[in-house]
């Protein structure tokens, strides 16, 4: 059975990459726990080493458990390949010194997670990489004016975390391409079944592939995929280092060697990944894999569970707003019906009229929603940002990412809706009750 690019995406995430063992016919891809591969002869070791050849040399670089994991991920997104890293930080890492390097300039939202925001603005800054963030990420024209000779990307999250914006995707792809730069997006927490940024004009992708894809909190992951578009040959003096020949590679150019299609993402591979090893451990791409499996089937579920949840808060009387572009209030309800016809995901976040004694204490009284820094488990979750995921950011620059002081975030799970509305009922009757007894007390 070969893969097939017709195949609808459930198939796709059942199947594509995957193939019965040829040596023991098993069925489920196997944990491949080796670090290294026996070479055929000296000439086929010569050969992948040259990259005359593709095959595996050594898991720090690639692994057939890997592999099923890139291949499916590329699938789901429409991309011509993929690269499956340790974690969703190496992804953005690598995806950004692929193409950018010490005297370059990115642009980026900054209406992304902390942690990106963190390595741009101040690892990269580190590095020689300078970024200007764009405040208004709908404004063209904002994207455009921060544009530089030395500008090598536009960076930008399609679902942003926690103002849950939905991004325009077509609108900043055009400005990043009439100045002959690619558009990276992190499709985190859309996931390709939400969103598939490819389809819109987006050049490279990134995920944390350890919140939805996969999708039960057990495993830290990060993928890239390349869509194959963008025309790095019609830009060389911009991107030399997928042009020009690679000195640590034998003087090959990656454009030369494999074409404009593949040269970002294999180049990713055979030397960043080669020389900063951020490899994923066999053993979790193997987990990875079982939560792709159902992907399409939790999002559905996560989905219309958090639809409810919007719903049920933003009618409830201790909430001053919530921010979910499912709801017609939200100012990104119709990029949202455009890019995610299916659904805007599981993450929402709101502000209580107690502000942040009752955020806190309506932390404190949860339940089944676990207080804990992440988001894309099977399981409820829920955190007050401003004390956690984005304490290490200023005052203002939370603001420009959405965190006011009393904002609440949840990553609303798979389990009976009636259950987890039940539990944030008792749990805002219980903020309630702390905050009138401080004032009682005041
Ligand atoms: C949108 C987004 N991108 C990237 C990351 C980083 O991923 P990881 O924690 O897998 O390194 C996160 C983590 O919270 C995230 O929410």
């Amino acid at each position: 059975m070969s893969d097939s690019a017709d195949w609808k995406f459930e198939t796709k995430q059942v199947h594509s990459g995957a193939r019965p063992d040829p040596v023991t016919n098993a069925r489920a891809t196997p944990i491949y726990q080796t670090t290294s591969y026996v070479f055929n002869s000296a000439e086929h070791a010569q050969n992948l080493f040259a990259l005359a050849e593709f095959g595996n040399i050594y898991t720090r670089i690639q692994n057939p458990t890997q592999a099923v994991v890139e291949e499916r991920v590329a699938a789901l997104e429409g991309g011509t390949g993929a690269l499956l890293l340790a974690s969703g930080q190496s992804a953005s890492t690598f995806a950004v010194l692929n193409i950018a390097q010490a005297g370059d300039h990115i642009v980026s939202s900054s209406s992304i997670y902390g942690g990106t925001y963190n390595l741009f603005k101040y690892t990269l800054a580190k590095l020689g990489i300078e970024t200007t963030f764009v405040e208004d990420q709908d404004d063209a024209a904002e994207w455009a004016r921060a544009v530089r000779p030395n500008t090598k990307l536009f960076f930008a999250e399609t679902i942003g975390n926690p103002k849950i914006n939905v991004l325009d995707i077509a609108l900043v792809a055009e400005v990043a391409h009439t100045n002959g730069v690619p558009l990276i997006v992190d499709n985190t927490i859309a996931t390709p079944y939400l969103i598939r940024p490819f389809e819109h004009g987006a050049d490279i992708i990134v995920h944390s592939a350890t919140k939805f894809l996969g999708g039960h909190g057990t495993v830290i992951g990060g993928v890239i995929v390349d869509g194959g578009l963008f025309e790095w040959t019609a830009n060389v003096e911009k991107f030399p280092g997928l042009t020009e020949p690679d000195p640590s590679y034998h003087g090959a150019s990656y454009t030369a060697a494999v074409g404009d299609g593949l040269a970002y993402i294999i180049k990713a591979r055979v030397q960043l990944l080669r020389d900063l090893g951020s490899a994923i451990a066999p053993a979790s791409a193997w987990q990875l894999i079982q939560g792709i499996e159902t992907l399409s089937l939790r999002i559905e579920r996560h989905v219309s569970n958090t639809q409810t949840i919007a719903e049920f808060l933003e009618n409830h009387p201790d909430i001053a707003s919530v921010n979910y572009a499912g709801l017609p209030s939200s100012p990104w309800y119709a990029t949202a019906n455009t890019y995610a016809p299916l659904g805007v995901g599981a993450v929402l976040s709101f502000e209580l009229k107690g502000g942040v004694d009752a955020g806190r204490a309506l932390v404190d009284n949860l339940t089944l929603f676990s207080h804990l820094a992440n988001i894309g488990d099977v399981r409820s979750l829920v955190i007050h940002p401003a004390s956690t995921t984005h304490a290490q950011l200023t005052p203002e620059q939370q603001l420009t990412a959405g965190v006011t002081p009393g904002l609440v975030r949840l990553s609303v799970g798979i389990e009976n809706v009636a259950d987890l509305q039940a539990d944030l009922e008792a749990g805002l009757a219980a903020a309630r009750a702390v905050v009138q007894a401080s004032r009682a007390n005041a």
